[in-house]
This record gives structure tokens, C-alpha cells and sequence, in this order.
């Protein structure tokens, strides 16, 4: 089956990259990307490229070459629906804020809403992939919706996650390390349907990267690679906190382990937690899978890595407290960062968050610095919590848009993102500006110890015990 027009339901931070690669690597194919937002549609289809809804480096430049000719964004879903004759469902999974799984499991609903809307439209036989981060399972569940609400057409139903990583998203879908796809390879059908999908993605990934598994086990395989990069995280941050107390080094851990092949140097960067969209919430999902299922010690062994997520946040608040002679109140401190990592603007689960909300609870007043997230982001993230009253949130929370103005008479400067910038300071400028005795409480690993010991600050660095 050659495939020559495809919609993608959500217009997000998967479906528009996704399918702009798609479209820039198969000019053959119409691809058209869906969205029941419709500034987020306007924002995609704006004259000036730069203006698209989801920054990635590269991204502007992909779009701009396909979009019109083969790359299409609209709000007629029911066209685009019918039109295709392959469909990816790209829409938000968030976790459930009420009912049964509350504050675990993935709320279903948009997904569902775009099986009835496709079982409704169609009328020619389709493949449907399942591009969303879901459940075990979920595949068999849309399967059910279209097979019984739809007009008597055929589906064929694959799962496709996808891997991509904020700030490196056109790279990692130019060269990807793997491309995944579940389907039902014990049915001519269910084959014909993978090997379209594989075409595909041949055209510009090698054949040899093109994985194909059952459904199953493609759902699972996206749930698992998050799960295991978070667990490697907060397996090198509860070493972080030994390292401290011991006299070792966690950056010399990293490395010397990290050089067994069997390791691997990535993910083993000690922070002050994991943040992000994808990590917290997919593991919460996995333990809430395992737990439906009666499985505790393996709901268990999972729900750790976010316990000690949770830990590596809350303890490095409390270390701020502490060294501050174990009040804050009143003190003013500086945050360097706000986003959950270099290079983007996106603060879902940010660290900051938490290690704010906790200094705050202790009266103190925080004055944060980011290059690239606004002010009004900060507050929403802080309101989000309720922890306390907006005006107070304002009253506490400045933002400063210069980061020597930020640090100006405080206690002392907190690092909350890695940012390159924060590197090459001056930081004998900022211990000038700074109340003495000057603190730094560097909770990413990059500044020089000796560099700031040198000019008089008090360090403190997370996995350093020297
Ligand atoms: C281990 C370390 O590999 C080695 O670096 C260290 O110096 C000593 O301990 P060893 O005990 O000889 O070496 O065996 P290893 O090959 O690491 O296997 C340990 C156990 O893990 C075995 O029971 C093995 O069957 C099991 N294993 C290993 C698995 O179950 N799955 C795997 O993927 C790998
Ligand atoms: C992640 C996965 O990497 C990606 O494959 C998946 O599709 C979506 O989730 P992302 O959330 O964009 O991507 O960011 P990632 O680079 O994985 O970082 C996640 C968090 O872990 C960040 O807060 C980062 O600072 C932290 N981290 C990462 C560490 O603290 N140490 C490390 O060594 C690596
Ligand atoms: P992701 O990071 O998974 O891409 P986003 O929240 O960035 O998630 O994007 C999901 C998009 O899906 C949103 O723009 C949302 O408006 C859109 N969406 C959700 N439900 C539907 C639906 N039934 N039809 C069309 N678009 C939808």
C-alpha cells in the first residue's frame, strides 16, 4: 500500500515537528496536521516562520520548505480525516485530575474523542497510529471504538511513539537512534499496514533502525525508556547525596562508571532533580499500570525513582535553609533558572518550582533570573501549586531581567538550570554586589570550585563532599 495523504490529529509539541519532517523527507505525501485550537493553527500557518507555536533550533527551516507544498495546517478535521488514508493520533495525555487514578494515570479522553471522530468520518479503510506517550493497552481500546461505532470500514491499528527530546527535537527526528512501531503482524492486513509505515520513515531513516514489534510492546517500550532514563538520574542523585558526606566526587563517579560499556557516559549528570513533561508523568503511569494489575513490588521499584526525585528537590531547599543559619526569612535569593533544562523555555516540572515553593513556605523572598523564561510563567507555575495567595506569590517572587540585578544583595545565589551563560559570569562582580558571607548554592555542577572559593564565596555543590 503506498501511502500518498496523511493527517495528524494535534497540532502539539510531537505532532507539529513529526509531521514537518515527514513532510520535508516524503515531498510526495500531503500531510496535513489538525487541531481543534485554533490560534495554535493560525500560529503554525503564520507568514513569518520564525513566529511557529513550538520553538526547536531547525524547526523554522523544515516548515518552511514544506509547508504549502506538501505541509498543510487547518481546522477542518473531518476533511482531513476523510481524505487520508493514514491518520496519527498526536494529542495531550495528561494525567487524570479527578476520579479513579487521580494524580497517576493518563486521562484518555481527547484520545478517545478522536476515535469517535474518526470511526464517524471515514469512509475508506485506514491505518490509525498512536503517536501519544499511553497505556498498555490503549491500542486495543481504539480498536474497540472504531470496529464498533464506525461505518463498517477497516482499521488497522499501530502504535508509533515517539522519542524526540526538547531543545534537539529536528535532530533526533533527522537521525534518530531507533524508529518504533508496534502492529499485528499475524495478519496480512496488520503486515501491509507496518510495511506502509515503514516506507515511510525509510526514506530517510535507515532500514536497519526501523523496529517493528506487537502493539504491546511498542506501548510499553516508550513507557520503559523514560522510566529508565529518569531511574538513571535518580540513581546517580541518591549516590550525590553520599558523595557529600564522604569526601567523593560525583562527577568523578560518573565518569569512571560511565566509561564501563555496559554504562555509558549519558544520563548520569547529578542535579537537583529531574523536571520535564514526559519523565514524572510516565512513570507515574507505569506504576499505576503495574498496581492495576496487582503487580506492587514492581509498582513499587518504580514509584522509588520519583521518591528520590522528590528527595533530591526537597533537600536541597533544606540545604539552603540550613547554611543560612537556619533561617531564610526575609533573605533575599537568587535563582539562576527556571526551566527544567538548558535550552528552552518550558518549565513543566521544573525543580525550580518545588525548591522555590519550599523556600517560599519559609518566608523567603526569591528574585529569579532566566534568559528565556517570562515573568508570567514563573507565577503561573508557583500559583499552580497553591501553596498561597497569588499577590503573595508576587510579593515574595521578583523577576529581574538582568542576572546581576537578581543577585544584587543577596544572601545568596541558588542554580537552578544549566544554563551556558551562568558559567561565564563574573563573579567577582557578582560577590562585589553581593551581602557577605556570600553564598552559592550550585545545584547543576558547573561552576569552578576553586574559581569562587578563590574570590571568597561559601560553595556549596551537589555530589561534591570535598
Ligand atoms: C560482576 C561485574 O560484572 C564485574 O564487573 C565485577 O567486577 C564483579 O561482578 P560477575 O559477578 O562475574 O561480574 O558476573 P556478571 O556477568 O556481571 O553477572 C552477574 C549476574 O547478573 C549473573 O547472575 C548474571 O546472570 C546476571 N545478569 C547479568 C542478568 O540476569 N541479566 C543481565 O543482563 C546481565
Ligand atoms: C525526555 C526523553 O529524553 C525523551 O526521549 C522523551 O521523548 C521525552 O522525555 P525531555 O523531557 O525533553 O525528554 O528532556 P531530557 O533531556 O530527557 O531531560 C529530562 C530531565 O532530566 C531534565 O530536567 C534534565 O535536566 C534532567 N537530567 C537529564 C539530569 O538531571 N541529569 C542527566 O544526566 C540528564
Ligand atoms: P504533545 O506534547 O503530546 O504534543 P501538546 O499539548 O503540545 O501535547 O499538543 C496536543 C494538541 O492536541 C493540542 O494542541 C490540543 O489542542 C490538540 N487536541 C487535543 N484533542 C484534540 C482533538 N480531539 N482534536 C484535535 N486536536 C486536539
Amino acid at each position: 500500500m503506498s501511502i500518498t495523504k496523511i493527517c495528524c490529529i494535534g497540532a502539539g509539541y510531537v505532532g507539529g515537528p513529526t509531521m514537518s519532517v515527514i513532510a520535508q523527507k516524503c515531498p510526495h505525501i500531503q500531510v496535513t496536521v489538525v487541531d481543534l485550537n485554533e490560534a495554535r493553527i493560525a500560529a503554525w500557518n503564520n507568514p513569518d516562520v520564525n513566529k511557529i507555536p513550538v520553538y526547536e533550533p531547525g524547526l523554522a527551516d523544515v516548515v518552511a520548505e514544506a509547508r504549502g507544498r506538501n505541509l498543510f495546517f487547518s481546522m477542518d478535521a473531518d476533511k482531513a480525516i476523510d481524505a487520508a488514508e493514514m491518520i496519527f493520533i498526536s494529542v495531550n495525555t495528561p494525567t487524570k485530575t479527578y476520579g479513579a487514578g487521580k494524580g497517576q494515570a493518563a486521562d484518555l479522553r481527547y484520545i478517545e474523542l478522536c476515535a469517535r471522530q474518526i470511526a464517524r468520518v471515514a469512509k475508506q479503510d485506514k491505518i490509525v497510529i498512536e503517536k501519544s506517550t499511553l497505556p498498555v493497552r490503549t491500542a486495543s481500546s481504539i480498536k474497540s471504538i472504531l470496529d464498533h461505532v464506525g461505518n463498517g470500514v477497516q482499521f488497522q491499528i499501530l502504535s508509533n511513539p515517539e522519542f524526540l527530546a526538547e531543545g534537539t527535537a529536528v535532530a533526533d527526528l533527522h537521525q534518530p537512534d531507533r524508529i518504533l512501531i508496534g502492529g499485528d503482524n499475524t495478519t496480512t492486513e496488520g503486515r501491509a499496514a507496518l510495511e506502509a509505515l515503514v516506507e515511510i520513515y525509510a526514506h530517510w531513516v535507515p532500514r536497519e533502525r526501523i523496529l517493528t514489534t506487537n502493539v504491546w510492546s511498542s506501548e510499553l517500550s516508550k513507557l520503559t525508556a523514560n522510566a529508565f532514563l529518569a531511574q538513571r538520574v535518580s540513581s546517580i542523585n541518591a549516590l550525590s547525596e553520599l558523595c557529600e558526606q564522604t569526601g567523593a566526587n560525583i562527577n568523578e563517579i560518573s565518569r569512571a562508571i560511565g566509561t564501563d560499556s555496559r554504562i555509558g557516559p549519558k544520563f548520569l549528570k547529578a542535579s537537583v532533580g529531574f523536571g520535564g513533561s514526559c519523565f514524572q508523568k510516565d512513570i507515574l503511569n507505569l506504576v499505576y499500570i503495574a498496581r492495576s494489575y496487582g503487580l506492587h513490588e514492581v509498582a513499587h521499584y518504580w514509584e522509588q525513582v520519583i521518591i528520590m526525585n522528590d528527595h533530591q528537590k526537597s533537600r536541597f531547599a533544606k540545604k539552603i535553609v540550613r547554611t543560612l543559619y537556619n533561617t531564610v526569612s526575609g533573605k533575599k535569593i537568587a535563582f539562576l533558572g527556571w526551566a527544567f533544562k538548558k535550552d528552552t523555555n518550558d518549565t513543566r516540572e521544573s525543580a525550580a518550582i518545588y525548591v522555590a515553593d519550599e523556600l517560599l513556605a519559609e518566608q523567603a523572598v526569591i528574585t529569579v533570573y532566566d534568559p528565556r523564561v517570562p515573568a508570567g510563567q514563573v507565577y503561573a507555575d508557583l500559583d499552580y501549586l497553591k501553596s498561597r495567595a497569588a499577590d503573595e506569590n508576587r510579593d515574595l517572587v521578583k523577576v529581574a531581567a538582568d542576572p546581576y540585578e537578581a543577585m544584587k544583595e543577596a544572601h545568596a545565589v541558588a542554580i537552578l538550570t544549566e544554563w551556558d551563560e551562568f558559567r561565564t559570569y563574573n563573579w567577582q562582580h557578582v560577590y562585589d554586589v553581593m551581602l557577605k558571607p556570600a553564598f552559592v548554592f550550585d545545584g547543576r555542577g558547573i561552576v569552578n570550585r576553586e574559581a569562587l572559593e578563590q574570590i571568597g564565596f561559601h560553595l556549596y555543590r551537589i555530589g561534591s563532599g570535598e
